[in-house]
């Protein structure tokens, strides 16, 4: 099981292959386990199996995102501002579905949304928006690519930790 965490790098490579209907279902049954504050699962999430739409998503910030052309699925997590933990739990819910992805042999990468403006001064949550029919009164996290890796990653390695990260009883 450890290797799920230490395997999972970001991929924005992608081998051209469908993603498995039973593969996407898998992925969303351990999405919605997700804990949230209160239970409110103030999320949705928008799944892409269609090029033509994932291209236009990629197109809003095509400096960051760009990669999500390669790929034949995308997930795009949608939050409701209305919860005050919204933010926390679609990064919660985005980490499952990255993680169970991985579990399901495939690899991911997150591209962020929220809050983005592109280099071409446009509103990214704004432009995705109107892609997908999102309403107004939600908020785009990200969209996450997913498919079968096309590039050789290596995995994390325990021994480059930033253990200076971690601090015992004080900072
Ligand atoms: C909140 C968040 C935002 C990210 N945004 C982007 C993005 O817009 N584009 C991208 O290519 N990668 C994005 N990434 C992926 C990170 O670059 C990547 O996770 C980081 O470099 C660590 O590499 P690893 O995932 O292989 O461990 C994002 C990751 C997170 C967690």
């Amino acid at each position: 099981m450890d290797n799920l965490f230490l395997n999972r790098r970001s991929v924005r490579k992608f081998k051209n292959i469908e993603v498995e209907e039973e593969k996407i279902n898998r992925i969303l049954e351990i999405a919605l386990t997700a804990p949230s504050g209160r239970n409110k699962k103030p999320w949705d999430i928008i799944v892409i199996n269609n090029k033509e739409l994932i291209n236009k998503i990629a197109d809003a910030r095509p400096e960051a995102i760009s990669f999500l052309k390669n790929a034949p699925l995308a997930m795009v997590v949608v939050m409701d501002l209305e919860s005050g933990t919204a933010i926390a739990d679609g990064a919660i819910i985005a980490s499952y579905i990255q993680l169970a992805a991985e579990l399901e042999g495939l690899k991911t990468c997150w591209g962020h949304a929220f809050e983005k403006i592109n280099l071409k001064g446009e509103n990214v949550e704004e432009k995705i928006r109107e892609v997908l029919n999102i309403p107004k009164n939600k908020n785009i996290l990200c969209t996450i690519g997913i498919g079968y890796g096309d590039e050789d990653k290596k995995p994390h390695d325990l021994d480059k930790l930033p253990m200076d990260k971690v601090h015992f009883n004080k900072y």
